[in-house]
């Protein structure tokens, strides 16, 4: 029987299987104390701490702490935390040589991707998800290399030389250095891009069971590094259903500017659900109001534009096509707003990164959730293997002849 004409109650009693729910619609994969999500009010908190309260008045570190370890850092731990990581941001030089193997035109997910999963054979006989100083060295390793992986794939793609870290600087600086910055020159910070790119990284930080992080969970739940369960991770985000989507949003502006189009027509093909038109940025599976995170996206975009100096008709049509599909009967009864990826693209394109880069700043943002997460799920003395069941609906037993 095709899956449409399963009988799913009596399915259910004949094999004793507990439930079908396509796409984890309404399964709890796991308790968590990290992040909490109201999807019907618009609220975000990490680890009890309203997300409008965190963004704009601390830094990525000092979050990163607050979702890995439970609480906000003091200033010596933070200080402290700020200092390893420095001290951690190096590659080996091997590996360094590792980018040379791929095309220049190599999407910057799958170099940073593969780039993480790369970087676990340096560290081989330190990987062990039992071992909490293995496990706590790896966090540092992995929050100091991987913007530094990040800003390689960057400079791969774009043929300039690699720079190496400048430990003098912050973490967000330093990141904006060794993506911008041109060997032998000096690099002057903007700090309007560095409070930007804080802000945006921050929103990033975790958002509970979402694809990747129930991704790197699932590695992770095999006694998987840390290393492979992020490298999962970065590839399920990747995806234009996920964090993909924020890529997806720059690259449907552009078509729509460049069709000459208006945006009332885009919006009426979307409704049409004409094959591959979809309003990318709109809709989540967990917010059924006005994405939180959106909200604060959007205030920057038009700040953060004005104070860089650009003017980006792109920005114009976002916000066009936002008031367009909100006053919308299609949009209204599927609960559609703009999601955190609909305004982002507009600021990482004001800043200079490549629109195949925007991903990969998600990932960075993105990171220290994994890590959290991935640490929880250790901890967890209810943790097993994660084994999702199935509803078999294939051919009965039959016996093979040869021809
Ligand atoms: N444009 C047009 N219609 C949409 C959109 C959209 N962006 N999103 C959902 N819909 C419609 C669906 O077609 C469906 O309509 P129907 O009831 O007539 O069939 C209805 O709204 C429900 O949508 P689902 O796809 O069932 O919702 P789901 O929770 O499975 O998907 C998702 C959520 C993947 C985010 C979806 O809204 C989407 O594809 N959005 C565009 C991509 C995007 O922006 N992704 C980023 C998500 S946020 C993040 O990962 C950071």
């Amino acid at each position: 029987a095709g899956n449409d004409s399963i009988d799913l109650s009596t399915l259910t009693k004949q094999t004793g299987y507990t439930g079908l729910d396509y796409g984890f619609v309404n399964t709890a994969s796991t308790k968590s104390a990290i992040t909490f999500i109201d999807g019907d009010q618009g609220i975000l908190r990490y680890r009890g701490y309203p997300i409008e309260q965190l963004a704009g008045k601390t830094s990525y570190l000092e979050v990163a702490w607050l979702l890995i370890y439970g609480e906000l850092p003091s200033a010596g731990e933070l200080a402290e935390f700020d200092e390893k990581i420095r001290r951690h941001t190096l590659l080996h030089e091997d590996l360094k040589r590792f980018f040379s193997a791929l095309p220049h035109t190599a999407h910057p997910m799958s170099v940073l991707s593969s780039a993480v999963a790369a970087l676990s054979t340096y560290y081989e006989g330190e990987t062990d998800p039992h071992n909490p100083e293995h496990v706590e060295l790896n966090t540092i390793r992995m929050l100091a290399k991987l913007p530094v992986i990040a800003a390689y794939a960057h400079k791969k793609s774009v043929g300039q030389a690699f720079l190496y870290p400048d430990n003098s600087l912050g973490f967000v600086e330093n990141f904006l250095k060794l993506n911008f910055g041109v060997l032998s020159e000096p690099y002057e910070i903007n700090p309007v891009m560095s409070k930007a790119l804080e802000l945006l990284l921050i929103l990033h930080e975790d958002h509970e069971q979402n694809a990747s992080t129930s991704t790197v969970r699932l590695v992770g739940s095999t006694g998987a590094n840390q290393f492979a369960s992020v490298s999962a991770g970065i590839q399920a985000l990747s995806g234009p259903l996920h964090g993909g989507a924020n890529e997806a949003v720059l690259t449907m502006l552009g078509q729509i500017r460049d069709s000459g189009q208006s945006v009332s027509r885009f919006v009426e093909r979307v409704k049409n659900k004409e094959e591959g038109v979809k309003l990318m940025g709109f809709g989540h599976r967990v917010y059924k109001n006005y994405d939180p995170r959106a909200k604060l996206v959007k205030e920057a975009a038009g700040e953060v534009l004005a104070e860089l100096g650009v003017t980006d008709p792109l920005l114009d049509l976002a916000q066009e096509l936002e008031e367009i599909a909100l006053a919308d009967d299609y949009f209204k009864e599927r609960r559609l707003y703009p999601n955190v990826d609909f305004y982002t693209g507009v600021i990482y394109k004001a800043m200079g990164f490549p629109t195949r880069m925007f991903t990969v700043l998600f990932a960075i943002g993105r990171l220290p959730g994994w890590l959290a997460q991935w640490r929880e799920l250790q901890l967890d003395p209810q943790t097993k293997i994660g084994r999702p069941q199935q509803l078999y609906t294939g051919s009965p037993e039959r016996t093979f002849q040869t021809l």
